[in-house]
């Protein structure tokens, strides 16, 4: 998720397009550039970090343009660097381009340019946007960017200037978000409203499909086609920090809601018929041969995405795997060596605990694999192999699309691994894969429904103690679900394997104690609802939580949450989000600080 802004008028580009961009930071920060039209050639300038070295690379004297896109970057493709920083040009800097998103045929485009002749500087995907221009350009740049659009698969919001085609800028959007500022003689683009606010409230949100033309007099917007689009102007009432937030009163609830992108994202390039992708893993058949152990390390909420990527592996690669928490791992000799793969999950790729679990691994031969959110991270720098989640940067402290993206990495890795293996069929593979691509609009399903958790919420704001139960991959469940609600409303939650709880937590079980429920796995559903049973019987209030059209959970509980069904092996993607929500608004009723919960920090660098 990267933040790109654009301007037209008749103040200088750049003071404006680095004021916008700041505003954007939260969307990305690894490195940041602008180019702007003077007059005969495209100025460009960038610089690797945050905003403010850009700042300092431009200085005072900088270019008095009134026409400039620029853009700061969260890295997907190609590590954050000076040669990776967007703004992009061609061959001979006749255009620059700006690009939120991920080009899915990058790879197959690129080779084509370079058959032509094209000279890339970069890795990344975006690159191949100017090479484009360049390559269909035949005078108007209006009908060269239809002909990229036509040819590029993926997601993005780009802006494009040309030298050959001054006072111009072009820009569409598909699957990633912009607006377009309307101001007094003067236009603007941006990802979001954030980074406009300053200079006009007046806006066009573009749809998906959606382009336009904007000169100094006119906005034109079209469909990719050329067919003019008629847009409303939206009069914006939020404030600055309420736009950053998408307008949602947290960033968490604005993560939450990120779902259904951050997941299509994560399998953007990476899902064929009956197969999976994973370039970044280059793990032969011979150097699997050699693995007879898998081991799973993390800490917190990483640490439960990899209780369930054990089932996934297990079962459809048939390899073991043991899941440790990270900061036990590497003081217990793990029994790790060069037939061993271990596999470090962590959003930030920073934290310590996983990063020392990483090295020790490291220092005992075994093949490092990382699934991480963040490009350049210490995590993906230092493993042999990465698996990157596209979720963009996650801002609130308690992790939610990190960890359904994380979730994602497992199904991922697990079906390459059984890919690899030969342990599952083309048939069983793309069953998985049909299977998975539904899972972004039935977590949308789900958070249409948010009005019911929102409701369910407010009947624990006096609660002290929450218990989470399930059984197998609802299990793994359980434990984020306590998570969530324990670290953000402080109540005490404990997740309990189903089974467990006659062994003890059962004497904890008295009249009203809140029980959470989770029933999705069909292997063990009948032996969870005895289990359910068990605590109805000591009178505990039990919400339960099943697939949609199973009606028979609400006979032995006081409240379900349905899911849309899915195959079992994917139900924790879609089990979670219920709880984040219910963890969400418990902690808003009980009045804490819902994106930056007491005593905790979102990387926790520190042993
Ligand atoms: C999750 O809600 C917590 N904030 C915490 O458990 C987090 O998952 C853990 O610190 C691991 O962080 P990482 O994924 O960045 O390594």
């Amino acid at each position: 998720m990267c933040g790109i802004v654009g301007y037209i008028g008749k103040q200088v580009a750049i003071p404006i397009l680095v004021n916008g961009l700041k505003k954007l930071e939260y969307r990305g920060y690894d490195s940041a550039g602008v180019a702007v039209l003077d007059p005969e050639k495209i100025v460009v300038s960038k610089s690797v970090g945050k905003l403010v070295a850009l700042e300092e690379e431009l200085g005072d004297n900088h270019s008095l343009s009134a026409i400039g896109i620029g853009h700061t970057r969260w890295a997907t493709h190609g590590r954050p660097s000076y040669v990776n920083a967007h703004p992009h040009g061609d061959c001979n800097q006749d255009f620059a381009v700006v690009h939120n998103g991920i080009i899915e045929n990058y790879l197959e485009l690129k080779d084509e340019l370079i058959e032509k002749g094209h000279n890339f500087v970069s890795e990344t995907d975006t690159e191949v946007l100017a090479h484009l221009l360049e390559d269909y350009y035949e005078g108007d740049l209006e009908t060269a960017v239809r002909k990229v659009l036509a040819t590029i698969r993926g997601s993005y919001a780009m802006v494009v200037l040309s030298r050959k085609d001054p006072n111009k800028l072009v820009a569409a959007r598909k699957d990633s978000p912009m607006v377009v500022g309307l101001g007094d003689g003067e236009f603007f683009v941006a990802s979001d409203i954030t980074a406009i606010l300053s200079y006009t409230r007046k806006v066009y949100i573009l749809d998906d499909g959606e382009m336009v033309v904007i000169t100094e007099d006119e906005v034109k917007v079209s469909d990719f086609q050329g067919n003019p689009c008629m847009k409303e102007v939206y009069d914006v009432k939020w404030d600055a920090v309420a736009a950053e937030k998408g307008g949602y009163e947290h960033f968490m609830l604005k993560e939450i809601n990120e779902q259904p992108r951050a997941l299509k994202d994560t399998m953007l390039g990476r899902l064929e018929e009956e197969r999976v992708v994973l370039q970044e893993v280059g793990l032969t058949l011979e150097e699997l041969a050699q693995i007879n152990k898998v081991y799973i390390v993390a800490c917190g909420t990483a640490w439960h995405a990899g209780l369930v990527g054990k089932t996934l592996i297990e079962r459809w690669a048939r390899l073991p795997v043991e899941v440790d928490i990270a900061s036990e791992f590497r003081y217990r000799s793990p029994l790790v060596d060069k037939h061993t793969l271990v596999v470090v999950v962590s959003q930030s790729g920073e934290t310590a605990d996983t990063l020392a679990a990483l090295r020790e691994a490291k220092s005992r031969g075994a093949r490092v694999v990382a699934v991480t959110n963040v490009v350049g991270s210490t995590v993906s720098r230092e493993a042999h192999d990465v698996i990157f989640t596209w979720a963009g940067p996650e801002i609130a402290v308690a992790s939610t699309k990190a960890y359904t993206t994380q979730l994602e990495g497992m199904v991922l890795l697990g079906l390459y691994l059984a890919q690899v293996k030969g342990t599952l069929s083309s048939e069983k593979i793309g069953k998985i894969i049909t299977a998975l691509k539904k899972i972004p609009a039935q977590a949308q399903e789900i958070l249409d429904q948010e009005g019911l958790i929102k409701e369910l919420a407010k009947s624990f704001v006096q609660v002290e103690d929450a218990f989470f139960i399930g059984r197998s991959l609802d299990w793994a469940v359980a434990m984020e679900g306590s998570l969530k609600l324990k670290e953000i409303s402080y109540i005490h939650a404990e997740a309990y394997a189903a089974g467990e709880l006659k062994h003890g937590t059962l004497a904890l079980i008295t009249e009203n104690t809140p029980v959470i429920a989770l029933a999705t796995q069909r292997d063990v559903y009948d032996k969870t609802i005895s289990n359910v049973k068990e605590v109805k019987a000591r009178d505990a209030r039990v919400i339960g939580l099943t697939y949609k059209g199973n009606t028979s959970l609400a006979k032995s509980v006081d409240h379900v949450i349905y899911i849309p069904e899915t195959m079992d092996e994917l139900a924790p993607i879609l089990t979670v989000i219920p709880l984040q929500l219910l963890s969400y608004y418990v902690s808003v009723a009980r009045g804490c600080d819902v994106d930056k919960p007491r005593n905790l920090a979102k990387s926790v660098t520190v042993e």
